[in-house]
């Protein structure tokens, strides 16, 4: 792995500089201190002041070098050699307990600017929150000083490790574990339910929505996100759900095509929603394109404008509306995906998971999908009502 900062680079250029200067500082320093004292403890006349003096006078003989000097310069650089082993010693036991990503910490905040991740600091904006009891979730150790780095319960985080480094167990795991209200949490395997579900039930219901058997859950719920869809506007809010997570990333939208399947699948959302239909009879009125049955539920209703736009598009030729449908049909295949979830009517002996009535509800969501782009698509979130 590089170094985690080019600048570390810089510690290896100061230390070349120093033992450069360094050995000629010390032996000429040591130099005129010996001198200096050796000529006072044999009681001579003191050596020049200046180093250049002294060092001239020395080379020509002119000033007088006692033996106390030597002694006083063999007792210095014993103590020298003595003080650089104790400070390797003491070096090279700290490094081993630093991590290689610690020599970045001394480009990383410091003092006043952790104060609101301090314990105190986090407990101070968790009970701003009305939360009691915990200040947030704990990231780590703060390298220089030791204290604990909290990450207080209204700010967000990302992080970005490599695979089987510890994310799950250090991070996702006791975040959800200390988290005092409600959670969300996706997931392409089945480790983070089973390490975080028997404490997470014992206070509030854990949902797991497993349609691809990543976790291998059987479906012991139900719930309809048809429920969702009250009128016009909120069939196509769920529309742009499944049209969001159809579209590739980056991808641009079709500026005939997209249109007109929104259109369409918004209206069989709402004329599914009215006939208190389950969601899987959209994807097979897209399929079939001719059905009469979202039309005449729309009609019943008095959406004028939603079913005389259907009646519209029926009457395309066979080609045109194949091409408009093909659209419609890719994004609502997602509804297939939670089939045994999902669907209008109460499943006998499961429960359905209600809009939680606070933030502070301790539920926990887990839905699980798995990393492959192919169909079925992930499932949309549960809008809010
Ligand atoms: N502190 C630790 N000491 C020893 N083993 C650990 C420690 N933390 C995690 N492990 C082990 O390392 C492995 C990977 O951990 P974990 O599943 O948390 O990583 P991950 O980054 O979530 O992996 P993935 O990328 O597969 O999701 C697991 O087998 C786990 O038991
Ligand atoms: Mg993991």
């Amino acid at each position: 792995m590089s170094a985690p900062n080019r600048k570390g680079t810089g510690l290896g250029d100061g230390l070349e500089i120093w033992l450069a200067i360094g050995p000629a500082a010390v032996i000429g320093g040591g130099s005129w201190v010996a001198a200096h004292l050796g000529s006072w403890s044999a009681g001579i006349k003191a050596p020049p002041a200046h180093p250049i003096d002294l060092i001239a006078g020395l080379v020509k003989g002119r000033v007088p070098w006692p033996v106390q000097s030597t002694v006083i310069a063999a007792v210095m650089a014993a103590l020298l050699v003595v003080g650089a082993v104790l400070v390797l010693v003491a070096w090279a036991k700290g490094a081993g307990k630093r991590a290689r990503v610690d020599k970045a910490a001394r480009y990383l905040g410091r003092g006043k600017s952790l104060t609101a991740f301090s314990e105190k600091g986090a407990m101070a904006t968790a009970e701003r929150l009305g939360i009691k009891d915990t200040p947030g979730i704990t990231v780590g150790r703060v390298v220089s000083t030791g204290q604990k780095f909290i990450q207080p319960w209204e700010d967000l985080s990302i992080d970005i490790w490599g695979p089987r480094t510890g994310k799950s167990t250090s991070r996702v795991i006791p975040a959800i574990l200390d988290a005092p209200g409600a959670v969300v949490s996706t997931s392409n395997k089945r480790d983070v339910v089973d390490g975080t579900r028997s404490v997470r039930a014992q206070t509030a219901p854990v949902w797991v929505f497993d349609p691809q058997k990543v976790a291998q859950e059987e479906p012991d719920w139900w719930w309809n996100p048809l429920s969702y869809v009250t009128d016009e506007e909120k069939a196509y809010k769920l529309t742009q759900h499944f049209a969001v997570g159809s579209r590739t990333p980056g991808s641009k939208p079709d500026a005939y095509f997209d249109p007109k399947a929104e259109d369409i699948l918004s209206s069989y959302f709402l004329a599914a929603a009215l006939g208190e239909l389950p969601i899987t009879q959209v994807y097979l009125w897209v399929t079939e394109q001719v059905s009469r049955a979202p039309i005449e539920i729309l009609k019943e209703h008095g959406y004028e404008l939603q079913y005389k736009g259907l009646e519209s598009t029926l009457k395309l030729a066979d080609k045109q509306r194949d091409g408009i449908f093909d659209t419609p049909r890719r994004w609502s295949s997602a509804s297939r995906a939670g089939t045994p979830c999902v669907g209008s009517h109460p499943r006998p002996g499961r429960p359905s998971p209600r809009p939680p009535a606070g933030s502070s509800t301790p539920e926990t969501s887990h839905s699980h999908a798995r990393r492959s782009t192919s169909s079925p698509r992930k499932a949309p979130d549960r809008p809010r009502p």
